[in-house]
């Protein structure tokens, strides 16, 4: 089992990546948690994993309540908020207990959003089951719930007492769900670290067939990453912790300017990736050699590199909404080379539509 440390002060806490979800109950019981656990889950996921983690929580001497959430973001909501704290209630948690998030990134951001506020705080684990949620979510501590206006309008910043990724669950998931967290991991090369993308690309076929070694050197790498760049900015105060943003300006407009249906987040971020890297070709500062190695990677992996059936000035309207409800002009991070972007207002409105004329054609 690897650790690695995300340092926080006292909110400090380890992200543990292993094979054995049996051996939680374990590692539990070194955090001095209290013995009352409310395991969050979903269906899908309870259905997988829920007994083998029941099992070895209780095996050490914990009590477990389950707490069940329908699959899916629709139910990343205030109404399953709700029902939760009533599991809260009826299984009478104390200031004491521990809330589980066993799951995606779904399961995570509401249970860690109900550790947070239920008695203004109770103490919270998070079992990430997706490699999105190994790779991204599950590191930083922003935990919250979508209103039916926009996505993670509510939420809270919440670290866990610690993180336990068994890189074996991945193997039940599918190529789409795969593909999801691998856009996040082409992210991490992009903004920090040009040898990692260089390793993804040669050792693409392996990840693909979720090949246990590689799998762990690209969440290892990809946890790292994030912990750093949030260690040095944990509230996104300081300017320093946008750069995750990277892909998610335009990312973010096309999912919403096509109601959430024509493209998945990660398929998004893969558009806004490329869309930002030519934004940063035609101000100069990223080489048009990179823009096509960055494209060439992206296609490898089977997302999408050019946007079809979303109308260009509906992305440019989102992307204005987006500037709106934060108050600020729009914000890029651009790259200036494999491994290192910048934040920038400097963008302008012309060069943002020529670029998204140019990747809808
Ligand atoms: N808090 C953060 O910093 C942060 C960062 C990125 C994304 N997110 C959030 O994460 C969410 C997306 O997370 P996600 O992509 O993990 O989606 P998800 O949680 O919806 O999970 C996707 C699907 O996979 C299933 N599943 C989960 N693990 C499985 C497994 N091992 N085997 C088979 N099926 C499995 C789930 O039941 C679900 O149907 C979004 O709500 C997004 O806003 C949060
Ligand atoms: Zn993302």
């Amino acid at each position: 089992m690897e650790t690695i440390k995300v340092n926080l002060g006292q909110r400090s806490y380890p992200v543990y990546i292993g094979e054995d979800l049996a051996r939680v109950g374990k590692v539990a019981t070194d955090f001095h948690l209290g013995k009352k656990v409310l395991l969050v889950s979903d269906d899908q996921v309870d259905e997988l994993y829920g007994e083998k983690v029941r099992a070895s929580l209780q095996e050490a001497g914990f009590c477990v309540s389950l707490a069940k959430v329908p699959p899916g973001e629709i139910h990343k909501s205030l109404s399953q908020t709700i029902k939760l704290y009533e599991s809260c209630v009826e299984s009478k948690l104390d200031r004491d207990s521990t809330i589980i998030g066993l799951g995606g990134g779904v399961i995570g951001d509401l249970a860690g959003f109900v550790a947070s506020t239920y008695l203004r705080g109770v103490d919270f684990v998070l079992l990430p089951t997706t490699l999105l949620a190994q790779v991204d979510s599950s590191v930083g501590g922003k935990v919250g719930v979508d209103l039916p206006q926009g996505k993670n309008l509510v939420g809270s910043f919440y670290q866990p007492r610690f993180v336990y990724a068994d890189l074996t669950v991945l193997k039940t998931l599918n190529w789409q769900q795969v593909k999801e967290g691998l856009a996040e991991v082409v992210k991490y090369g992009m903004i920090k670290d040009a040898e990692f993308f260089g390793w993804v690309e040669k050792n693409l076929e392996r990840i693909k067939a979720l090949d246990l070694e590689a799998i762990d050197f690209a969440v290892r790498r990809s946890v790292e990453i994030k912990a750093k760049v949030v260690e040095a900015d944990e509230r996104e105060l300081k300017g320093k912790r946008q750069i995750l943003n990277f892909g998610h300006t335009i990312g973010h407009a096309v999912e919403a300017s096509s109601g959430y249906r024509s493209y998945t987040h990660g398929e998004a971020v893969a558009l806004g990736m490329i869309g930002a890297a030519i934004i940063a070709e035609r101000m100069g500062y990223f080489p048009s050699p990179m823009v096509e190695r960055l494209k060439g990677l992206l296609e490898a992996i089977g997302l999408p590199t050019c946007i079809e059936g979303v109308d260009e000035e509906k992305i440019r309207e989102a992307l204005q909404l987006d500037k709106k409800v934060r108050k600020d002009r729009l914000h890029f991070v651009l790259p200036r080379k494999i491994g290192e972007v910048f934040l920038t207002a400097e963008v302008s409105p012309d060069l943002i539509k020529k670029t998204l004329q140019d990747l809808t054609k």
